[in-house]
């Protein structure tokens, strides 16, 4: 424990600075902080024992966070306060850690397993430096898990939450994001909310649930790339009771929550860290949303970590929260080609051991949520330019068994869980015209015609304003994406909105922003207008939580609520979409057909070919006209105003 001097003189260095909780037991073992991803440092704490010194160079931290291997997500309920005690939750008496001062001649837990990066060891430093634990980068940060420092023999408790926090100051202003994760392969990782610090030492709190019976505890942070010195001091880890839910209430313009509105079900992706651990989040979620994805849970290096291994503690985790909030869950994804384990990207399968693998995935997750999960993405993202043309991606699933793996993987899935609606899901597939969204449809429409089991396609609908302010390829042509929709209604198969989010390339300023609200509002209003379109998730419920920023550095601010996670005007404008409507999906003001006001694009643009008739029946999806819901008078009134136009009918989904 030290006060921080402000002349902190060490200037060059590290992106990073990781505090590895690790039992000592575990530091010959190889699991990184990467876990599974195959994309971080696989390398656990080496590391010299003893104090002082730099230890010389083994053991790094990989990690898959940034590289989009790995959830990243921001972590919950995170304060910092300038020179304060640990706030956030109470702790309790028995605290786990309480030697992370730094003061005495041996600095153990933390010095003992303090390491530096195998990738670089020469580009930092560490040191205890006035009775904190400094890491200087001396040379530019190539990789921003370079450093990782200290273990304790400490085992964590499953379904325990804890209490972390830390002091931390730099030598300048720094910008820093804190990353912790618990356990042992496979590794949940997760970002916490990027925190300024600067030289007057703050402490850094947050409170998180722990899910696993974890032999290896890890809690690192990161510095970023920038030349520089952070320090830490006054580690404390501590089980602490479950945190109380805080009341939230829509600030809806209605009235209404999104999950009212029974014409569209809105839904939002959900990273197991942040959700189960910060309670402000889980009640958003829980009032306002009638669905949930999991972010990373169901990714294959996760769930399907060893070629007999199968791991569902964190999808169980969030699937049993959604089922007591009687949300939906969507299984996401099945077959992808991406965030795989090692043992099966390096393996050398033929194509019949490769089906019998897609296979048992299929059957171990549908199996294990049969009846349960009513929406499953099958194949995700599987369609890809190759040589100029528009084809099957090449990836092992195809690549090794062939161009009939979705008739494969689609066949399976209708016979491992009958009742489920099983999708295509891909990016930059929503407008008709474009040549992925053409070659997709192709491919679809194919796969219908021969009877393989598709249910509907899953526009994942992430798009965005380039920092320049550029909307030339970010922002996508509605009446295009509507045409879309209407071509899919022609063969018989639903659309669903899976993973819209609207990036913003910084800085951010009010023109970026009012093109961000004009693009949620005018798709969800092309979903409410299109007859088969009823569900429309985002993925990430804020700026908090964002995937956004570690995979698309230049962006940020894509979601609905921002990083205090509170309604932005983005949510603002969908809302105002919503409040044009009864929550049965009536237009509250039938001469409009509820289309006033809210979505400018939207106006005049209504569905095309295939979208008249009444009630129909596609994909699994029923959707009754709102008319025969209508009370007489009401009814009459439509008759008059002539708005019993087939592109003004609601859907009730009964899907
Ligand atoms: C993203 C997650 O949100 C990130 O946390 C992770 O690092 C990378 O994957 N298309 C998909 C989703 O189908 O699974 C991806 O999710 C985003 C793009």
């Amino acid at each position: 424990m030290v006060v921080i001097s402000s002349a902190l003189r060490l200037t060059a260095f590290s992106s990073i600075v990781a505090l590895c909780l690790w039992p000592a037991s575990a530091s010959a073992q190889s699991a990184g902080m990467g876990g599974t991803s195959g994309n971080g440092g696989a390398a656990g704490p080496g590391g010299a024992a003893g104090g002082g010194g730099v230890p010389s160079s083994s053991g790094g931290t990989g990690s898959g966070g940034a590289d989009g291997q790995s959830g990243g997500t921001a972590a919950a309920g995170m304060s910092s306060s300038a020179g304060a005690a640990a706030g956030g939750a109470p702790a309790v008496s028995s605290n786990l850690v309480t030697n992370g001062t730094f003061d005495g001649a041996s600095y153990e837990p933390w010095w003992g397993y303090a390491t530096t990066t195998t990738e670089n060891p020469a580009d930092q430093t560490l040191a205890v430096t006035n009775g904190q634990l400094c890491a200087t980068m001396t040379a530019a940060g190539k990789n921003v898990w370079d450093v990782g420092i200290g273990l304790s023999p400490v085992a964590l408790k499953p379904n325990q939450y804890y209490h972390i926090s830390f002091s931390v100051s730099a030598d300048a202003n720094h910008t820093i994001k804190f990353k912790t994760g618990f356990g042992a392969d496979p590794y949940t990782d997760y970002f916490i909310k990027t925190v300024a610090v600067t030289p007057t030492a703050q402490t850094v709190d947050y409170t998180y649930l722990n899910l696993r019976d974890d032999a290896m505890a890890q809690f690192q942070f990161q510095i970023g790339k920038t030349p520089g010195t952070v320090c830490v001091d006054n580690i404390v880890i501590e089980p602490v009771p479950a945190p109380a839910t805080p009341s939230y209430t829509t600030t809806a313009p209605s009235g209404h929550p999104f999950k009212d509105y029974k014409m569209v079900k809105m839904g939002t992706a959900v990273d197991t860290p942040i959700f189960l651990s910060n309670p402000l989040h889980n009640a958003i979620v829980a009032a306002e949303f009638s669905m949930v994805t999991p972010a990373n849970s169901m990714k294959m290096n996760l769930i399907h970590p060893g070629v007999d291994t199968y791991d569902f503690t964190d999808t169980d985790a969030l699937a049993a929260w959604a089922q007591t909030n009687g949300l939906e869950f969507r299984g996401h994804p099945l077959v992808w080609h991406t965030q795989a384990p090692n043992w099966l990207t390096s393996g050398t399968f033929d194509r019949d051991q490769m089906i019998a693998i897609m296979y048992d995935h299929i059957d171990k997750l549908m199996g294990h949520y049969k009846g349960r999960f009513p929406y499953w993405d099958v194949v995700n993202e599987a369609i890809d330019q190759v040589n100029g043309t528009w084809t099957y991606r090449s990836t092992f699933w195809h690549d090794r068994i062939g161009d009939d793996f979705m008739d494969l993987a689609f066949t399976h899935a209708r016979a491992a869980d009958p009742a489920a609606k099983l999708l295509y899901n891909d990016y930059n597939i929503e407008q008709k015209g474009n040549p992925k969204a053409d070659k997709v449809f192709e491919v679809v429409k194919d796969l219908k015609t021969r009877g393989i089991p598709i249910d509907a396609i899953g526009f994942q609908g992430h798009y965005y304003v380039e920092p320049n302010g550029n909307t030339s390829s970010g922002v996508p042509n509605m009446q295009a994406i509507r045409d879309n929709m209407a071509r899919y209604a022609e063969i018989g198969v639903d659309v669903q909105i899976t993973e819209c989010d609207f990036r913003i390339g910084k800085p951010n300023d009010a023109s970026k922003t009012e093109i961000q609200n004009k693009f949620y509002a005018d798709l969800l209003q092309a979903c409410i207008d299109a007859k088969n379109c009823s569900h429309f998730t985002v993925w990430g419920l804020s700026d908090l939580d964002s995937w956004v920023p570690s995979t698309f550095p230049e962006y940020d601010y894509a979601h609905l609520f921002d990083s205090q996670l509170k309604p932005k005007a983005d949510y603002l404008a969908m809302s105002q979409v919503f409040a044009q409507y009864n929550t049965d999906g009536t237009p509250l003001n039938p001469a409009t057909g509820g289309m006033a006001g809210g979505s400018s694009a939207s106006a005049g643009s209504g569905p095309g070919p295939g979208s008249s008739g009444s009630g129909s029946s596609s994909g699994g999806c029923s959707f009754a006209s709102r008319a025969s819901d209508s009370a007489p008078w009401l009814l009459t009134a439509f008759a008059m105003l002539g708005v019993l136009r087939s592109r003004r009918r609601s859907k009730h989904a009964r899907c």
